[in-house]
């Protein structure tokens, strides 16, 4: 079975005080029995990274980024590389969230080229999919997911699969309370599996790690976790309250 992953994304929420007290709230609580089976991400704002690596660094829990630049260096004010994310010791970033695509215009070339260069740094990336409302209205969010996928995921070869997790969060579920069910869940898991598997090939498929995000709680973790292809999640909201997050992640390592 795959192994699960439970990953906290931040967003633009906490200080720098703030971020170091959720943290060491996590990091003090989780039960060792948790980490031991399942993988715990938490992805703070780029300006806590350093100093949560430190807080967090005998507690089994990994860090993340929540986004990256597809260069190097050099002069692109304001941007983060990869090799700065590895510096402060981030093992995985999440690219292209729909908040990226939305607000800063994120193409899925642009993902496609970020997801690159973080895989070339050596770091593991989360790629955010997943359709808009009028595309799930419009019976067009199969269509939508796919041309993501294979857009996000262009001449990444399958060596690099490894280090590449799918996180599918439906637009219209995200922030709103509104999650997909847990059959639809599935069903789009499988369906990025598919059209992993023509990619690549079927074992790429078999090892791929398909998260759900979108809505997701302490409440109903258990169902959208226990879904036929879920093989974690990405979490938003909940993921700010130290006793939701951990009652989630803790759901994820009983699934047997
Ligand atoms: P949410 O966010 O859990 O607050 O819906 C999920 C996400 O955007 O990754």
């Amino acid at each position: 079975m795959r192994r699960k992953l439970i990953a906290g994304n931040w967003k633009m929420n906490k200080s720098y005080n703030e971020s170091q007290i959720l943290a060491e709230e996590i990091s003090k609580n989780i039960e060792p029995t948790i980490t031991e089976n399942t993988d715990v991400l938490i992805c703070p704002p780029f300006i806590s990274l350093g100093v949560i690596s430190e807080i967090i660094k005998d507690s089994g829990i990994k860090l993340g980024a929540q986004n990256v630049y597809s260069e190097n260096d050099g002069a692109y004010t304001g941007e983060i590389s990869a090799e700065m994310l590895k510096s402060v010791g981030c093992e995985y970033v999440i690219i292209g969230h729909s908040e990226r695509r939305k607000f800063f215009y994120e193409t899925d070339e642009d993902v496609n080229a970020k997801v690159k260069k973080a895989l070339d740094n050596g770091l593991k990336v989360i790629v955010c999919v997943g359709e808009t409302l009028e595309e799930r209205e419009k019976g067009d969010f199969e269509k939508a997911v796919t041309a993501q996928v294979t857009g996000s995921l262009e001449k990444i070869s399958k060596e690099s699969m490894r280090d590449v997790v799918i996180a599918y969060e439906p637009v219209w579920a995200i922030g709103t309370g509104l999650n997909a069910t847990p059959e639809q869940a599935s069903e789009i898991h499988g369906m990025i599996g598919n059209t992993v598997s023509k990619l690549y090939d079927s074992d790429t498929a078999e090892n791929l790690r398909i998260l759900y995000g979108g809505s997701v709680n302490a409440k109903n973790a258990k169902e959208m976790l226990s879904a036929c292809g879920v093989d974690g999640a990405l979490i938003g909201g909940a993921s700010l309250k130290p006793d939701d997050f951990i009652s989630i992640a803790n759901e994820a390592s009983k699934i047997k």
